[in-house]
Parts: C-alpha cells; structure tokens; sequence
C-alpha cells in the first residue's frame, strides 16, 4: 500500500492495535511517530522499526490533554516537517469499572469520553491545521462495533465510541475540500494481550456471537488502517469500516 515517504503519528503505538500499526506503516515505507502515555513500550516499537531500517520517534503523550496534544505534534514536525497520516489508536473501556447503568457515576464517564472521544477531538485538533494548509491527510479513528449496536455494562464506552463514528463523518464533510479523507474502523473483539488475559469463559461468550467463530488479530485491523491511511483509499472518506468477523449480521 503506498505511503511511502509519508509521515505517520500512531497513537496508541506502544501495543495491540496501535502497535501492529505503526509497524505495518513502517514496512510499508512510512516515517512513524509512536504516540502514547507507555513510552518504554513505544520506544521498544520505535526501536525495532530502527532494526528493519525504518524511521521511527516515540512520544510519551497523554492524549487526553489537549497542551500535550498540541506538543507532541509540534515534536513530530520538528523531526520529521510534516504529518501525512494521524491514526487515532489509543483508547480502550475500564473492565475494572464496567457495571450497570443504573449504578454508574460520572467517572466512568468522564474516564470514557476523555480518553476515547476528547483523546481523537484532541490529536486531530493538533494536526488539523497543517494538514489543512498542505490540502493533504488522512485522518483514521478507532471506534467499536459497541459504537454501533450498543453494549450493556460498557454503556460510556459505547457512547464514546459512537461519538467517534459521528466525528468522523462531521470531519469528513468539513475537511473534504482540503483533500483530507477521514475514515473510522469499527473492530470487533480483537486478541491483543489484554483481551487475551481476559478469563476464557467469558471470551468464549464473545466468540460464540461472532459468525467467523474467533477473535481479529491485531494485524488484522491494523491492515484496514493502513488501507485507508494509502493512496489506494484516495475515493474513502466518512466511511466507518466495520472489522468484526461478521458481528453485527448478528443484531
Ligand atoms: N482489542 C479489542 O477487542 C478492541 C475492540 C474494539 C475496539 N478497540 C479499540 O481499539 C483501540 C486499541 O485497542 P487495543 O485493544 O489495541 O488496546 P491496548 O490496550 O492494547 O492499547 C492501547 C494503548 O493506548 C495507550 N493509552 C491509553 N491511554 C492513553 C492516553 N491517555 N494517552 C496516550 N496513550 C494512551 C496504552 O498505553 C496502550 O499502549 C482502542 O481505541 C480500543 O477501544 C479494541
């Protein structure tokens, strides 16, 4: 897929999906900036896209701080002069605050919403103008199939993410006359470490819901990602990609 020579942020990059991302740019040509709050993890990712001959800069970046947003963009234009692609990977649910609705409390609100939602508003507003100035981007956010159908105990999540979903055919319209294309992927339960940690009657529940009868792997999103982030995606924009091994044929 080409984006070769183009400029990457990956947010998120240190593991799972981000992390299968940043890699899959980097062997695909792409100069990547590994983003996140983990910056042991993304320096270990930054150093192995180094070992393949890639280039590659890691960043310890609280995506939810918009200041810290703002910084890390500028240090990604000072190493590398200019962002061609944002991929805005970070973001998860709290399973240790999962819970009823009915007994939900406003931080487990504003944990979701933050990280999810105002940590994509946050890197895009970092990056919007100079992908404007340049008339060039590609602007790629993680949702959930929970954003779609909906998800009991994780109804913050699911909001969250169905925020993300709305976002990204808002910026579509609006960025679309400056040649930016700006795209969402809705993964479905997918093996990183931390789902794989999860106890196995559980994910099984999960599994048994899903028509292709496993979970995705990392590479497996990371690889739509990384379609949209191309050249090849030059006619995508607004669109929400679905990557869930048939789920939602479900609801
Ligand atoms: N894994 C799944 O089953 C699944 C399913 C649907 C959607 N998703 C979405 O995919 C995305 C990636 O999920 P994953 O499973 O690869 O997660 P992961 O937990 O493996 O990776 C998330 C990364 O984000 C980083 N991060 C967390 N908070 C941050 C912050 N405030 N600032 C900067 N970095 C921060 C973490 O350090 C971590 O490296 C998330 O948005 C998640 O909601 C995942």
């Amino acid at each position: 897929m080409n984006v070769k020579g183009w400029v990457a942020i990956v947010t998120g990059g240190a593991s799972g999906i981000g992390r299968e991302t940043a890699s899959r740019l980097a062997r695909e040509g792409a100069k990547v900036a590994i983003v996140d709050l983990n910056i042991d993890g993304a320096n270990k990712v930054a150093e192995e896209i180094r070992a393949l001959g890639g280039e590659a800069l890691a960043l310890r970046t609280d995506i939810t701080n918009l200041d810290e947003a703002h910084k890390m963009a500028k240090a990604v234009l000072d190493k590398f002069g200019q962002v061609d692609i944002l991929a805005n990977i970070a973001g998860g649910a709290f399973p240790s605050k999962m819970g009823s609705f009915a007994q939900s409390n406003r931080e487990t609100w504003d944990l979701n919403i933050n990280l999810n939602l105002f940590g994509t508003f946050n890197c895009t507003r970092a990056v919007v103008n100079h992908m404007m100035e340049r008339k060039k981007g590609k602007i790629i956010n993680i949702a959930s199939v929970a954003g779609i159908v909906g998800q009991a105990t994780t109804a913050d999540y699911a909001a969250a993410k169905g925020g993300i979903i709305a976002f990204t055919k808002s910026m579509a319209k609006e960025l679309a006359p400056y040649g930016i294309n700006v795209n969402c992927v809705s993964p479905a339960m997918t093996g990183t470490e931390r789902v794989r940690s999860m106890p196995k009657d559980f994910l099984q529940k999960q599994i048994d819901y899903i028509h292709l009868h496993r979970y995705g792997e990392p590479e497996e999103i990371a690889n739509v990602v990384v379609f949209l982030a191309s050249d090849e995606a030059s006619f995508v924009t607004g669109a929400n990609y679905v990557a869930d091994g048939g789920i939602t044929l479900s609801y």
